[in-house]
């Protein structure tokens, strides 16, 4: 592979995450510089970006230089000690920020490097709370087909089979169970809402008869699941898994990763439903992605038997990472940016509608700024769509300046929640043209 100088070049000694080898002959952009929700390559050509980051933190938007005077202000100040046995002063005052706008019962926080280390730490606390109470026995937790929770340890065996991540790494740690994700335009079960008495949530409580209810520990599951592209499950599907959870002493880990902080129209994606979680796990929109930062947060009832909490990550509780998480947070609130995202979350969704016409689009789904297209080659039987098709059209867009991305048979997008409507104007004009053209080259 040669190049202008505008592509990594192929003597790069740097490895790509999930990047085929097909992808690095063909040659990898260099992304060199952002502000607000564009993006520029190293050649100077400027994409919109309608996934925050491709991986989707970015809520702020680029270019934030008080996140910036945050993280200086704090390196100078004090740039890191231990979180074992010593606290720092912006860990403290973000886990009481947090306190003021999580969802009740949750009080209690903890920080870690990711939303991968939150996971494990949600689970790693589930345990030690049945383990102070007596139950040693509980260790396995029930995860969704077609989850995501991260690559870490015990968090992988929660993931469900969306992506080959999961069988890549088996054999993994045991403990690992499924049940159905909550898909209703492609339901598992094959029934159609209301009548379907929300299969996939009761079916919940066989999973755990099945696996003995004095082993599970715990339940992890995201309020509105990536997995099919931003779904969003049928409204009473949470309060039954909450009660099936209670009924057998197993705690609710809800995965707040994507939909905390704005990303869905309200401050956390589990507010949409009316239940009470046990232990939330947060990442991304916690710092914007300017520095790198995970939450646990959990309630009285889950830390209160703990002893101990038998961890330690060396950047745990970092001071500087939650120096940006405080000012991210500020910066959310002062601009109205959760607001701003059910606002144009719903503009945008509006105008995804008419996307409906077009003979490949199934269906069109979105909660605030977190939306998809789900694409068919059949309307009826709802046929998925081929996946080089959909990277046909991703490719088309970018070639016009948008970037996005495709999650299983869906076009899925979450821009910064700084977004406005010319922007959004824009993204649907070339999201259109894309779908059009390629549906042409299909002969439609
Ligand atoms: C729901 C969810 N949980 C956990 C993770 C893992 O977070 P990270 O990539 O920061 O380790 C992700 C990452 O996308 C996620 O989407």
């Amino acid at each position: 592979m040669s190049n202008n100088g505008n592509l990594m070049d192929e003597t790069s000694h740097l490895v790509l995450h999930r990047t085929p080898r097909s992808e690095l002959q063909k040659g990898i952009t260099v992304i060199s510089k952002a502000k607000g929700a564009y993006v520029f390559d190293r050649a100077g050509n400027r994409y919109l970006d309608l996934n925050a980051g491709a991986t989707r933190p970015v809520h702020v938007g680029y270019g934030r230089e008080e996140i910036a005077q945050a993280v200086y202000d704090q390196c100078c100040e004090l740039s890191y000690y231990t979180p074992c046995m010593f606290a720092n002063e912006p860990a403290i005052k973000l886990a009481e920020l947090l306190s003021e706008i999580a969802p009740p019962p949750i009080d209690r926080f903890t920080f870690e490097c990711d939303g991968s280390e939150a996971v494990e730490s949600a689970m790693k606390l589930a345990k030690h709370h049945h383990y102070y109470n007596g139950n040693k026995g509980r260790y396995k937790i029930i995860s969704r087909v077609g989850a995501y929770h991260g690559v870490n340890g015990i968090g992988v065996r929660a993931l469900g089979v969306v992506l080959p991540m999961r069988q890549m790494m088996e054999p993994i740690a045991p403990g690992g169970v499924f049940a159905q994700s909550p898909y209703c335009y492609r339901c598992p079960y094959n029934l159609s809402y209301p009548n379907c008495d929300i299969a996939c949530a009761r079916a919940v409580e066989k999973v755990i008869e099945f696996e003995d209810p004095d082993l599970v520990s715990a339940f992890i599951g995201e309020p509105i699941q990536q997995g099919f592209g931003a779904y969003r499950p049928p409204r009473e599907y949470w309060s039954i898994i909450r009660e099936v959870c209670d009924k057998y002493g197993i705690l609710l880990i809800i995965d707040e990763v994507i939909c905390g902080f704005g990303r869905t129209g309200k401050m956390f994606g589990i507010q949409h439903f009316d239940i009470k979680p046990d232990l939330l796990t947060m990442a991304k929109g916690l710092t914007s992605g300017y520095v790198p930062l995970g939450a646990v947060g959990c309630s009285n009832k889950v830390i209160e038997p703990i002893e101990t909490f038998m961890h330690i990550h060396t950047y745990g509780n970092h001071p500087v990472s939650c120096a940006a998480g405080i000012k991210n947070l500020q910066i959310l609130k002062e601009e109205k940016l959760v607001e701003n995202s059910e606002k144009m979350g719903a503009y945008f969704l509006e105008k995804l509608q008419e996307f409906t016409s077009h003979p490949t689009v199934g269906e069109v789904r979105g909660t605030g700024l977190w939306l998809a297209v789900d694409f068919t080659t059949d309307k009826k039987t709802r046929a998925p769509f081929p996946a080089e098709r959909l990277n046909n059209i991703i490719t088309r867009a970018r070639r016009k300046g948008l970037l996005t991305r495709f999650m299983g048979p869906a076009l899925e997008f979450a821009p910064p929640l700084i977004i406005q409507k010319d922007e959004i104007d824009e993204a649907v004009r070339i999201l259109n043209e894309s779908i059009s053209e390629e549906e042409k080259d299909m002969g439609l």
